[in-house]
C-alpha cells in the first residue's frame, strides 16, 4: 500500500498521534532519499523492531516512518548538495514495497524555519576524526537534523546503516549522552554481488570507476584475513590491495575499537576492532568498513622447535 505522505510537522503529528496514544511503538528510518536495497533492508529491520509488543506491553505492529530530507546542514562547500540524486516517486515505491506507513518529506523551510538553527548539536572529539577530518561541520549537521527528526517523529527505535559507521556511533552516543529515549539500531551493510557497499553515490561511478571501487571492500577483507597477524599486517594487506587498484585515491584507512576510540598500544589477541576506509574514485568519495578480530603477532606464528 502507498504510504501516507506528510510534508509538514502538523501532518506528521496528525498521522502519528492516534497510534502513539494507543500505545504503539514508532520506528524511524531517516534517509536523504535516492532509496535503494540498502535502505529497504533498514526498513525491514525497523519494521521488525516494532512488530512485537514493546516492553511496556503496548500493541504490536507499530508504525514505520521513513523521512526523506536532503539536509543542507551536513554538506560542506563544494560537496554534492545540488547534484545529490532526488528521486521521490521511485522512493515512494521502495517505501510502499517495504510496508512503510508514513513518509515524512518536509521542505528545507519546514525543518529549518527562519534559516539555519542557532543551536546545533556538537559531536565532540569523534566528530573531528576520520570523515570529520575532511568534512568539517558534517557531523554537527547530521546530529542536528537527526535530533530534530527524533523530536518531530518521537520514535522509540531509530535504524541507521553500519555503512556510515562513524555516523551510527555518533548518533548512538548522542542518544545516550542527551538522554533522547530512542533505541538506536545499526543495520548491516547491504552489498552488490562483488562486495561494493550499496550507496546512493554509486550512481556517479562510470563503468571503469565502478570496477575500481570494489577495491575498497577487497582491501577490508584482505585486512580481516591478515588480522590474526596483528595491526601492521592487517593494514599492510589492505594497503597492498588499494595500491594495486588503479584509480583509487585513498583518504584514510584506520583501525579503531568498535566504539571508534583508539586501539591500545599493545593490542591483545582476540581484540575486536573496526577497520574504516575512505577513498575517492574519480570525483566520488566512497566509504566502507568491516569488523575484524585482531591477533598478536606471536599468536599467529606456528609453534617453533623451542616452544
Ligand atoms: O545517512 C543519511 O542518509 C543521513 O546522514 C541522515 C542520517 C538521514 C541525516 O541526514
Amino acid at each position: 500500500m502507498t504510504p501516507a505522505v506528510a510534508r509538514t510537522r502538523a501532518e506528521l503529528a496528525d498521522l502519528l498521534s492516534g497510534r502513539r496514544a494507543a500505545g504503539e511503538r514508532v520506528a524511524l528510518v531517516p534517509t536523504m532519499g535516492a532509496l535503494h536495497a540498502g535502505h529497504a533492508s533498514l526498513m525491514t529491520v525497523a519494521r521488525d523492531a516494532v512488530a512485537a509488543a514493546g516492553p511496556a506491553g503496548g500493541p504490536a505492529g507499530g508504525p514505520l516512518v521513513v523521512s526523506i530530507f536532503v539536509n543542507p546542514l551536513q554538506f560542506g562547500p563544494g560537496e554534492d548538495l545540488d547534484r545529490y540524486p532526488r528521486t521521490f516517486d521511485a522512493d515512494l515505491e521502495v517505501c510502499a514495497h517495504a510496508g512503510v506507513d508514513v513518509v515524512f518529506a518536509p521542505s528545507v523551510d519546514e525543518v529549518y524555519p527562519g534559516g539555519p538553527p542557532q543551536v546545533t548539536v556538537h559531536p565532540g572529539p569523534l566528530g573531528e576524526v576520520l570523515e570529520g577530518r575532511t568534512r568539517p561541520g558534517h557531523f554537527a549537521g547530521v546530529l542536528t537534523v537527526v535530533a530534530k527528526l527524533f523530536g518531530l517523529v518521537r520514535p522509540d527505535v531509530g535504524v541507521f546503516g553500519q555503512k556510515d559507521y562513524q555516523q551510527l556511533v555518533l548518533i548512538r552516543r548522542m542518544a545516550a549522552d542527551l538522554c533522547l529515549g530512542v533505541e538506536v539500531v545499526g543495520a548491516e551493510t547491504r552489498r552488490e554481488d562483488d562486495g561494493l557497499a550499496l550507496s546512493s553515490r554509486n550512481v556517479y561511478l562510470d563503468p571503469a570507476q565502478r570496477r575500481d571501487a570494489v577495491a575498497l571492500n577487497r582491501a577490508l577483507h584482505a585486512a580481516r584475513e591478515a588480522g590474526a597477524l596483528g595491526v601492521p599486517a592487517a593494514l599492510d594487506a589492505a594497503r597492498a590491495v588499494l595500491d594495486a587498484a588503479g584509480g583509487v585515491d585513498l583518504d584514510y584507512l584506520e583501525l579503531a575499537l568498535p566504539d571508534l576510540s583508539p586501539l591500545p598500544a599493545d593490542v591483545a589477541a582476540g581484540t575486536e576492532a573496526r577497520l574504516l576506509v575512505a577513498a575517492r574514485v574519480g570525483a566520488t568519495r566512497l566509504i566502507d568498513n568491516l569488523p575484524l578480530t585482531l591477533g598478536a603477532v606471536d599468536d599467529a606464528r606456528p609453534p617453533g622447535p623451542d616452544h
